[in-house]
C-alpha cells in the first residue's frame, strides 16, 4: 500500500521533470529571460528531491540493491549522466550548439532510464 503510494509518488515527480525539463530547454533554444526566473530555478530543484526521497523509500522497502540489481546500478549511472548533461544545457556560458546537443543527449538518456525502470533490465536494446 505504502509502496504503491510512494511508486505513483515517484512516477509524478518523473513526469513533472520531464515537462519542466523540456520547457526549460524551449526557453534555453528561444533566448528566453524565464530561464532565470527565480520560481523556474527553484521547482526543478524542490520536485527532484521528492523524486530522490521517493526513490530511495522504494529502493529500501522494495529491498532491491542498487549495486547487484543491475537496473538501479544502470539506472543510477544514466541519472548522473543525466545530471551532468542537464547542467551543461541548462547553465548559461556554452555555444548554443553545444547546449542545444546536450539537452537532446539528456532526453535519450531520461527515455533509457525509463525503459530500464519499466523493464528491469539496463539491457533494453
Ligand atoms: C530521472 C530519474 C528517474 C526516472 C526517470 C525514473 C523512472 C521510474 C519509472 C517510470 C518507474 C516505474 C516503473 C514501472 O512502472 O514498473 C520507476 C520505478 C522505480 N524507481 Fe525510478 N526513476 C528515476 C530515478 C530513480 C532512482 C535514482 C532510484 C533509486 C535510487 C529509483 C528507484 C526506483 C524503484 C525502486 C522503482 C520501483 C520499481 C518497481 O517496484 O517496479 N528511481 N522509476
Amino acid at each position: 500500500m505504502l509502496y504503491e503510494l510512494l511508486k505513483h509518488l515517484h512516477i509524478a515527480t518523473v513526469n513533472l521533470t520531464f515537462a519542466l525539463f523540456v520547457v526549460r530547454g524551449y526557453w534555453m533554444i528561444i533566448d528566453s529571460p524565464m530561464l532565470v526566473r527565480h520560481w523556474v530555478r527553484v521547482v526543478p530543484h524542490v520536485n527532484d528531491t521528492v523524486l530522490l526521497i521517493a526513490a530511495i523509500a522504494l529502493t529500501v522497502l522494495g529491498r532491491w540493491h542498487p549495486l547487484t540489481d543491475g537496473w538501479l546500478t544502470a539506472k543510477l549511472i544514466a541519472l548522473l549522466l543525466y545530471i551532468a548533461l542537464g547542467s551543461l544545457a541548462l547553465r548559461p556560458g556554452r555555444p548554443k550548439w553545444v547546449r542545444v546537443t546536450a539537452w537532446l543527449l539528456a532526453l535519450l538518456v531520461f527515455a533509457y532510464i525509463i525503459l530500464v525502470a519499466v523493464m528491469k533490465d539496463p539491457w533494453i536494446f
